[in-house]
């Protein structure tokens, strides 16, 4: 079997995995655009001082053409000028050339620069595209991961409650039949063996006192009229036959008849809507839930009055059984117990299993109402490919 908790930690791992990669993109993403913008401030300021050095070497060659010009006049004209001022007019075309050389190379290399950071630029533009595509797309995959892992995570919680409700229909099946053991063994049999012990005083009693024969006979009799009693109510408990040969609401008046009999509360039967055939198992669920929801109010709610309305839609049955007992707090009840026997809990889960709606709405001194709904259509219900008043249930034959 699936280990469902490994599974659903290895989801949640995945989606952590996941996500974190994601972040981490986007770290990557944020990086690049920083150094983006940070690259874009710096191209702009040596574009600016590009500027800047172009019009220097613009000013430097007009400076260099004028000393040039200027030592040509000079020396050109060495009489009217001193040695002096030839050699001054030299040095300082000189001065001028220098300057010049050196701010071109300056030029040269902001130029590099410049080259250089366009270039970088264009790379950060790249990435950070693609970091952006990159984000998209995991992003995507993210969501449809999320939802596939939602799905699987519902599906998952899904087989964790089959799983649990398997496990206590197992349990109460099992209780089911220590009950039934008991009975057997508190009841016919113990009558049984009774009888037999009586059989025998019979015999003796046939040769030493014939007169008190026919008494005994008479309560061996009564006895084992009871003793059929006990073993038809057991069998009915186990499985009221007339569910399968009447369907559900003679099998029910019957039941009704016989608890009125017994307990003195006034039962009445509502049905509303056609009885229709349905499949076994339905059937016994509910009657199920309606004979424990009895049995309950026998036991617990010092009521006068029960009623029990069924109510056949096309496509469900509804069920409610209300009485006007001495109710009780549902939650406090509900929270504590384990449904391991048919009580509320049970209920509620055979009818969960069957994809109804079960509900208890009680409080202390308002009287009880248990009210249950089943989708009838086996798509629905679960029950497909179990024909109409079809056994599915097995396991007693009582022949
Ligand atoms: N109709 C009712 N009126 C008053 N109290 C009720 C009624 N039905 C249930 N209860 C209360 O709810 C409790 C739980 O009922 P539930 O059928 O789940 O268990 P139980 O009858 O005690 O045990 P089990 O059904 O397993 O033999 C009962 O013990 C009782 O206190
Ligand atoms: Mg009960």
């Amino acid at each position: 079997m699936v280990n469902v908790e490994n599974l659903e930690r290895v989801i949640q791992k995945t989606r952590r995995v996941v996500e974190k990669s994601k972040e981490q993109l986007y770290q990557l993403g944020e990086s690049a655009r920083t150094e983006y913008e940070r690259t874009k401030h710096e191209l702009e300021a040596v574009k600016k001082e590009i500027a800047g050095i172009i019009k220097e070497v613009d000013d430097l060659e007009k400076a260099y053409a004028q000393a040039r010009r200027h030592l040509m006049e000079v020396s050109r004209d060495f009489k009217r000028h001193s040695e002096e001022q030839i050699k001054r007019a030299y040095e300082e075309a000189n001065k001028k050339q220098i300057e010049l050389l050196s701010k071109r190379e300056q030029e040269k290399l902001l130029r590099l620069h410049r080259d250089h950071l366009e270039r970088n630029l264009k790379n950060l533009e790249a990435t950070i595209k693609r970091s952006e595509e990159l984000i998209a797309n995991v992003g995507m995959v993210l969501k449809i991961l999320s939802n596939d892992l939602d799905a699987i995570s519902s599906q998952i919680g899904e087989m964790q409650q089959m799983q649990a409700l398997g496990l206590s229909v197992i349990m109460a099946q099992e209780e089911e039949r220590k009950r039934v053991a008991r009975e057997i063994h508190d009841g016919p049999a113990q009558s049984l063996a009774n009888i037999v012990m009586r059989a025998e005083f019979c015999l003796k009693l046939m040769e030493v006192n014939p007169a008190m024969l026919r008494e005994e006979l008479y309560s061996l009799m009564d006895l084992v009229r009871r003793s059929l009693q006990d073993v038809r109510k057991i069998i009915f408990d186990l499985r009221p036959m007339s569910l399968d040969d009447l369907g559900l609401v003679p099998a029910l008046k019957r039941y009704v008849e016989q608890y009125i009999n017994d307990h003195g509360i006034y039962v009445e039967i509502i049905v509303v809507g056609k009885e229709y055939e349905l499949p076994s198992p339905l059937v016994v669920a509910i009657f199920r839930v309606i004979q424990e929801s009895m049995t309950n109010i026998r036991k617990y709610a010092r009521a006068t009055e029960v009623l029990i309305k069924i109510e056949f839609l096309k496509n469900r049955i509804n069920v409610v059984v209300r009485d006007n007992g001495c109710g009780f707090d549902v939650e406090k009840v509900m929270a504590e117990k384990s449904g391991s026997a048919f009580g509320l809990i049970g209920m509620r889960e055979r009818i969960q299993l069957l994809k109804g709606k079960f509900e208890v709405k009680s409080s202390p001194g308002q009287g009880t109402e248990v009210i249950l709904s089943v989708p009838t259509a086996p798509e629905e219900n679960g029950l497909v490919g179990v024909r109409r008043g079809e056994h599915v249930t097995g396991g007693q034959k009582t022949n």
